[in-house]
């Protein structure tokens, strides 16, 4: 995976008075079959979480409250990512190590994945995940 690849997907918004809405459905929101999603909260505010790739999973990565940064990386170049509009999605590829930080306080990340839990997946450690990508090219 290159950077280029990771893309913002816009998610359907219908403006109300009301409060907004938006969705995803299935098979056309996402760019992979929804298998799991998970959600990051209580998080203290300024805070960010540990580095990682996934071999296998895609992922998509939500701000539905509050903020926070997505950093990601393909091996080669970075780049950051301020996530704070709940109608926005940041599509991740698999092998792209990133990290998640300046979270606001009560911010709440919804994220969207390709596959099931599975710790081997995880790549823990960036200069295994060096190699990894450099043996994938
Ligand atoms: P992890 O993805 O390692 O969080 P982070 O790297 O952001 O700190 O998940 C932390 C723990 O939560 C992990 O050891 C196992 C558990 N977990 C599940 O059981 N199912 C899941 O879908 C996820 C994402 C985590």
């Amino acid at each position: 995976m290159k950077l280029d690849e990771i893309k913002l997907i816009e998610f359907p918004k219908i403006e109300d008075a009301r409060g907004n809405l938006s969705f995803i459905q299935a098979p056309d929101t996402l760019p992979f079959e929804l298998r799991r999603a998970y959600w990051i909260y209580d998080v203290a505010g300024g805070s960010s979480r540990e580095g990682h790739a996934f071999r296998r999973q895609k992922e998509v990565i939500v701000a539905l409250s509050g903020s926070f940064d997505v950093v990601l990386n393909d091996g080669e170049s970075q780049r950051r990512f301020h996530l704070s509009r709940s109608y926005y999605g940041l599509y991740v590829p698999e092998m792209t190590w990133r990290v998640m930080d300046n979270f606001s306080t009560n911010s709440v990340a919804l994220i969207l994945s390709s596959t099931p839990y599975e710790e081997a997946d995880y790549i823990r450690d960036y200069a295994i995940f060096q190699n990894e990508k450099i043996s994938l090219s």
